[in-house]
């Protein structure tokens, strides 16, 4: 959500921006922006497109520069337009900024220091490049940025070009992620590691309330009072897995087929042949406590909840999952000794950073679980653990669900006295995944012929109804069919009057204990017209079953079962001709509540 990339030093500004650029586009945006330094004019040019970067570098008229600041935005305070898009300038033409974030007084600080002021665009934005340049008139740039910097009620990543001082890039972070990377050739920042990419050797992810002027070879970091801070900087080291697409036409198939490889990558980074590598300490930690609350949005939060049957089943540990956007504005009532899991592939999500700004006030314990050591939860927490999927591009999650839950069993074993051999147990997982992505290409006709209308129930119980609760996510993120993931015994309940001739129903069977009520309900609605699809193991299959899996332990079938319905809706994307990898609204990291 919204991305920001800023390049100053040898080497060409213009290409290393859009290339950064490039690399954020996952996370989701509708607009792009760049400014560049025309040294021969001696002037910074701003381009802006609504739409994808190539059409912004379709009008970038400049070859070269060595300063460039660049932004993709994602629509929340103004419409999609080009005069929305940053960077936006200050009145008098000397400051230029790019922003990442939400400042919530906009308005009252538009009507209290700059009530005089046209302004261009609907952005809160403008807001702050003018207010830097009103504050300029007295003050040094720096003085002037940390002065509005104080104003500022909400969450900004922030860069600041001074017409006056081209060689400086002013850089701001509060709540919204902002990292510096660094090489002998130059400095980049941005709001992602996957900005930093190819370009810098070290970086440094910074805190809140940090600013920093930056020149081609060397920057200082501040507080917002002005006082420089120490800090050090971290090796960049890329993930074995590539971010690029490879031989898949869409990162979303990639990602569906790392998910083996992902799996024995948990393998081998938690387990060796007699222990499991988590740290005894975080287990004695969590042990100490009576409850465990789990935090996340989205898919995330669906692996939770398979995450939340595997502490109950294994660990013994009374488990509850909350929306974190619910949580940060309701708390529930917490009694005992409640320990927090968040969960999160992005370690960014804005909705749990406000439960763990909560949290830590009132002296909780906080775990996160997440694929990005370096994001702001793994930082805040108290402690991390990392789900080893590798970099995850398409939007719409699909091997960050199943490392979730692979990570979150491993810890629930390592917190409970049973003695199976679960990393005999993911491995085969593994094989079964790697078995059914084998056939994936019979299934595409099966997905066209089922999912004719533009609404489709996914069914099932227990854990099987928790991943039909996943499976409608993907389905709709990314086909744009109305999905509903229901409980299959509470379909009769109300439900079942949506079902009409054709209606797509795709049941979830992987359990002995529900397999016969489920098929129950799948007969229920088939007497009603709809047009079902059975997901099943080969243990439970029927004769006419259309999906069926191998066997693997019935208490984590959902890292398999959730594969087809990965496929069901990658395939239904692409018969639609959708942006697959991009599709419309989302955003990869959510950061704003
Ligand atoms: C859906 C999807 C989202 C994310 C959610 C939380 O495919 O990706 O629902 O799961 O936005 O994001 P993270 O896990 O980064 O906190």
């Amino acid at each position: 959500m919204c991305g920001i990339v800023g390049y100053l030093g040898k080497g060409n500004a213009k290409s290393i921006v859009l290339e950064g650029l490039k690399r954020l586009e996952y996370r989701g945006y509708d607009s792009a922006g760049l400014s560049l330094l025309d040294e021969k004019q001696n002037q910074f040019n701003i381009y802006k497109e609504k739409g994808r970067i190539a059409q912004l570098e379709k009008i970038i008229d400049l070859n070269d520069a060595r300063v460039a600041i660049g932004h993709t935005r994602w629509a929340t305070h103004g419409r999609v337009t080009k005069e929305n898009a940053h960077p936006h300038q200050s009145n008098n033409g000397r400051f230029i900024v790019v922003h990442n974030g939400v400042i919530d007084n906009y308005k009252s600080l538009m009507k209290t220091y700059l009530p005089d002021t046209v302004f261009h665009s609907e952005t809160d934005t403008e807001v702050i490049v003018n207010l830097i340049e009103l504050f300029a008139v007295k003050k040094t740039p720096a003085n002037a940025i940390l002065e509005v910097l104080k104003l500022l009620e909400g969450s900004y990543a922030l860069l600041v070009i001074d017409i006056n001082t081209p060689e400086t890039i002013y850089a701001a972070k509060h709540k919204s992620p902002l990292l510096l990377g660094k090489s002998d050739k130059g400095i980049v920042i941005g709001s992602d590691m996957m900005a930093l990419v190819n370009t810098a050797d070290n970086y440094l992810a910074l805190d809140d309330e940090t600013f920093l002027r930056i020149t081609p070879k060397n920057f200082t970091l501040y507080n917002l009072e002005g006082e420089v801070l120490p800090y050090t900087m971290s090796l960049l080291d890329l993930d074995d897995f590539s971010s690029e697409k490879g031989e898949f036409e869409h990162f979303m198939l990639k990602e569906i087929h790392e998910q083996p490889a992902v799996l024995r990558r948990i393998i081998s980074k938690y387990y060796n042949d007699t222990d499991i590598h988590i740290d005894k300490i975080l287990l004695e930690k969590i042990k100490a406590h009576d409850s465990i609350h789990i935090l996340a949005a989205g898919t995330s939060m669906h692996a939770g909840l398979i995450a939340k049957d595997l502490l109950e089943s294994l660990a013994n540990i009374p488990t509850q999952v909350h929306i974190a956007s619910e949580f940060a504005y309701q708390q529930p009532l917490l009694k005992g000794k409640p320990y927090f899991i968040l969960i999160s592939q992005s370690g960014e999500t804005a909705d749990l950073r406000a439960c763990l700004v909560n949290l830590k006030k009132e002296k909780y314990q906080t775990l996160t679980v997440t694929n990005v050591r370096t994001s702001t939860l793994a930082r805040e927490a108290d402690d991390y653990m990392e789900i080893y999927a590798g970099p995850e591009i398409a939007v719409a999650s699909t091997k960050a669900y199943t490392a979730q839950i692979a990570v979150l069993a491993t810890l629930a074993y390592a917190l409970s006295d049973q003695s199976f051999d679960l990393k005999r147990e993911l491995s085969e997982i593994a094989q079964a995944m790697e078995h059914f992505l084998d056939k994936k290409d019979q299934y595409k006709d099966l997905v066209a012929a089922t999912l004719t209308k533009r609404n489709c129930f996914y069914i099932g119980r227990g854990l099987d109804y928790y991943v039909c609760l996943e499976a409608a996510l993907k389905l709709k993120e990314i086909s744009y069919i109305q999905t509903e993931g229901f409980a299959a015994g509470e379909l009769k309940h109300g439900t079942i009057a949506l079902i009409e001739e054709d209606t797509p129903v795709i049941a979830i069977i992987s359990n002995r204990k529900t397999a016969d009520n489920t098929r129950s309900n799948l007969n229920e609605v088939k007497s009603r017209g709809a047009k079902t699809l059975t997901i099943t193991t080969e243990s439970l299959k029927e004769t006419d079953d259309q999906i069926v899996l191998d066997d693997v332990n019935p208490s984590l079938s959902p890292l398999l079962t959730v594969i087809p319905t990965q496929l069901i809706a990658y395939y239904a994307a692409l018969i639609r001709g959708h942006d697959i990898d991009k599709p419309r609204n989302l955003a990869k990291s959510v950061t704003v509540e």
